[in-house]
């Protein structure tokens, strides 16, 4: 069958009996779930976690939306990731296989991180960290950006970790925002083949005298050159290498804060989104085990994200570790040396449960098949994919080539705020339907509503996607920002529904398939981007007078960044003097990675000398998605000026 038309084939997958008899979810879970909810999560919180002091009360609901799980319940995060493990007699199971993108390797057993966990927490204790001090992690895809976690876990330290690839400034803020008393951070790490510098984003970030920050703890990765300021920053090997290797790990309430995580928002603002640590470890422990299936013995584990993001928390650290899992973990990019590293990786270590990402899939796509049957993958029986929709193409791809046509994929929904998988099939009870994210796990509750927040359920019809009653690993709010929690998450429909701004609908087979963000949110190869966010870092250039950014669809990346600028008086001369157009564009391209990250770097920017505006003066993003979708213009008939538009579209031919 050619890929064409495999690709137009309604496809569903039933599954496999072999799988579903050593499968870790049941069918009986929903039912359980759905005779006793409170119930349900009680039983999981006792079946897999080890607690110091029993929980009373499952949920306080009473503060609502503020909720308590697990009420006067105590543990300890690091504890139950690593220790009980150990204590269990599985210190020499393998809990990381590291490959460093050069090629290097590491192999820490349950035992070494036991030691590594227990050093790292004595240093930073050593250094002043305390219980309820929060800590910047700034790190590449080593072993120490989990290990600082963990240490930062044990002592009751929420740590704030800031992907490598966010800017100087972007680290300052959220720095800033969460009053971080220390950075834990590297000289460098290993990028496209050559070491990439990591440091000295750090020295610009603290460089206001204002800083929170009293020490910066400097991984050595890639021996470069590092400037480290007297008083302020020490060498990890000098100050984690001679700790203790025994450190007692306490005790915390079930909802003491574990971490904050910054993500975009629809303001320019990123929303400190922020967990605590019973419920949210339930919720991984329990995914882990029913969505990704992992069985600790036998599974050899790879989820491909950067622990920066969430799904790096949730499914390198909390989940698969809770769980006791192998799982491999890696420095680098999917090109370097060559286009078949993954697969490589896979034969390599037997890699038995892959998680990825959509973007990641059709890239891979895009390379062809060819390189992935050059290995030996025959080691893979489950497949997973997260953050964005994945469609039927690439899932019915992924499924044949990587999943040599056996493995069941399982399509997760969820977000930084829902802290663990939502909406996903179980593997080995759901038939699967290449596309959808199907149904919500056992023990969550979700609906879709209308424009008037009534729920329906009609087959094809687009709607609002809801869930509607609290579970165990959900935000506890945002950051120093009670109102703001409410506003964004609880009065859209009132409160009585948690909205989380994705558009969705149902099909004919009652399954639920997820639209995209209705908010002024992105989606860019499954990194979320607020439009605010980059229309306040163009503003801040001394060039643009006024920009406006939609996503456009992207065939690779899904949704792709395009900014619409306005110039300023002195800066449109200047440009027609000199016919500097292009440089203008680099440079406003430049100055947004500076600002926010490379990751928001516009794909598009079009110099346009207005923008739709109604006669309120809200910019229209639909039409400028018309535009920079190259579609017909929509409906015009509420712009204030209804020539703009074609002055817009005008102004893009003659440029172009
Ligand atoms: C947004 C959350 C979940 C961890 C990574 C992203 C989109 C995520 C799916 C999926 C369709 C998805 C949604 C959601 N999204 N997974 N399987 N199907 N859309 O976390 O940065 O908080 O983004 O990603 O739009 O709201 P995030």
């Amino acid at each position: 069958m050619s890929e064409e038309s495999l690709s137009q084939e309604h496809h569903t997958f039933a599954p496999d009996p072999a799988f579903a008899a050593q499968a870790n979810g049941t069918k009986e879970l929903y039912a359980a779930a759905e005779a006793d909810h409170e119930g349900f999560w009680a039983q999981q919180a006792r079946d897999r976690i080890s607690w110091a002091t029993d929980f009373g009360q499952t949920l306080d609901w009473s503060d609502a939306p503020f909720a308590r799980w697990y009420v006067g319940g105590e543990l300890n995060a690091a504890y139950n990731c690593v220790d009980r493990h150990v204590e269990a007699g599985h210190g020499d199971r393998v809990a990381i296989h590291f490959e460093g993108e050069p090629g290097d390797t590491r192999t820490i057993t349950y035992a070494d991180l036991q030691r590594e966990v227990s050093k790292a927490a004595n240093a930073l204790e050593s250094l002043g960290v305390g219980k309820g001090d929060t800590v910047a992690i700034y790190l590449p895809m080593i072993p120490e950006a989990a290990i600082a976690m963990l240490a930062c876990a044990r002592i009751g330290a929420p740590h704030s970790v800031v992907f490598g690839g966010f800017s100087a400034e972007a680290l300052n803020t959220r720095i800033n925002d969460a009053q971080c008393k220390i950075v834990i951070t590297s000289d460098g790490g290993y990028r496209r083949g050559a070491p990439s510098p990591l440091k000295p984003a750090v020295d610009a970030a603290l460089e206001h005298a204002d800083t929170p920050v009293e020490k910066v703890l400097v991984v050595r990765r890639t021996g470069q050159d590092t400037t480290m300021v007297e008083g302020r920053d020490l060498w990890w090997h000098d100050v984690v290498d001679p700790a203790s290797e025994s450190h007692e790990a306490q005790p915390h309430d079930a909802e003491h804060p574990l971490f904050i995580l910054y993500t975009s928002g629809t303001t320019g603002k990123p929303k400190g989104i922020f967990h605590t640590t019973g419920g949210y470890l339930v919720q991984c422990a329990y995914t882990s085990a029913v969505v990704h299936d992992l069985h600790p013995e036998r599974d050899v584990y790879w989820c491909t994200a950067d622990i920066g993001w969430v799904t790096g928390h949730s499914y390198i650290v909390y989940g698969p570790l809770a769980n006791g899992a192998t799982q491999v973990m890696y420095e680098g990019t999917p090109d370097t040396p060559h286009r078949g590293r993954w697969w490589e990786i896979v034969a390599k270590y037997g890699v038995t449960v892959l998680y990825t990402a959509p973007t990641a899939v059709r890239t891979f796509m895009k390379w062809g098949h060819d390189i992935p049957t050059q290995f030996d993958m025959s080691s893979l029986r489950l497949l997973g994919s997260v953050g964005e929709p994945i469609n039927p193409e690439a899932w019915l791809w992924y499924r044949k080539w990587i999943g040599g046509d056996r493995c069941p994929i399982v399509d997760t929904w969820w977000q930084t705020e829902t802290g663990a998988i939502m909406i996903s099939p179980l593997p080995g009870v759901t038939t699967l339907e290449p596309g959808s994210a199907q149904l919500p796990i056992p023990g969550i509750s979700a609906e879709i509503l209308d424009d008037e927040g009534q729920p329906f359920t009609e087959a094809e019809k687009v709607g609002y996607l809801v869930l509607t009653k609290p579970w165990p690993a959900m935000l506890r709010g945002i950051w120093g920002d009670p109102q703001r929690y409410k506003d964004t998450y609880w009065s859209r429909f009132g409160p009585k529904y948690y909205f989380a701004g994705d558009g969705a609908k149902y099909d004919v087979d009652g399954n639920i398939w997820l639209l995209g963000r209705v908010d002024d949110v992105m989606n860019v190869s499954g990194h979320r981007l607020s439009t605010a966010e980059i229309e306040s870092a163009l503003v801040s250039h001394p060039k643009v007078a006024e920009a406006a950014v939609v996503g456009a669809s992207d065939e690779m990346t899904g949704q792709a960044v395009c900014a619409f600028v306005i110039l300023r008086q002195e800066a449109v001369a200047e440009a027609d003097e000199v016919g500097e157009g292009v440089d203008l564009v680099k440079e406003l391209r430049d100055h947004v990675a500076k600002e926010i990250g490379p990751i928001a770097k516009p794909r598009q920017i079009m110099i346009v000398p207005e923008l739709p505006k109604t006669r309120s003066g809200k910019i229209m993003r639909r039409l400028l998605k018309d535009v920079a979708e190259n579609r017909e213009i929509g409906d015009v008939t509420t712009l204030a000026d209804s020539s703009v538009m074609s002055l817009i579209k005008e102004g893009l031919v003659a440029g172009a």
